[in-house]
């Protein structure tokens, strides 16, 4: 599994750790920026991961900035993503198992870089429960079908 990360200097706090859980897990890590010392523009970073995670060229994405709240409104207008902004496990387990959620959106100025650690692992164990779950998400996609160009 490949997963791209991407973060502005708000989300560079909780990188290194969401970073080695993926080595962990034996994930090829795709590290779009930016690095410690920037001051970034988040847009900038949601695109990079979002654009990879749509195009195939990764198979998720990580986006992390100071609340996890721009970067994931920037990432959500790419087609196909479905960016969560998460602040706990039962969060980061819901995103997966009804959402889909095929990238995972974190603060650093909200929640530790251990449980941003421990809600990667969470997110990327769960799998989609699908059912009732699929007709939902696949309203979302109609969405964007009609309103995406
Ligand atoms: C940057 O200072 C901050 O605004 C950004 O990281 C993020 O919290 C925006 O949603």
């Amino acid at each position: 599994m490949k997963i791209a990360i991407g973060c502005d200097h708000g989300g560079i706090v909780l990188k290194s750790s969401v970073e080695q859980v993926l080595r962990e897990k034996g994930v090829e890590i795709i590290d779009m920026g930016c690095v410690e010392g920037c001051s970034v523009d988040y847009p900038d970073y949601a695109l990079k991961v979002a654009e990879a995670v749509s195009q195939g060229v990764a198979d998720k994405g990580i986006v992390l900035c100071g609340t996890g709240i721009g970067i994931s409104i920037a990432a959500n207008k790419v087609k196909g993503i479905r960016a969560a902004v998460c602040h706990d496990l039962f969060t980061a387990q819901m995103c997966a198992q009804h959402n889909d959620a095929n990238v995972l959106s974190m603060g650093g100025r909200v929640i530790s870089a251990e449980l941003a650690a421990k809600m990667t692992k969470v997110w990327l164990d769960t799998p989609f429960e699908g059912g009732r779950h699929t007709g939902r998400v696949d309203k979302i996609t109609q969405i964007e079908n009609k309103y995406f160009k």
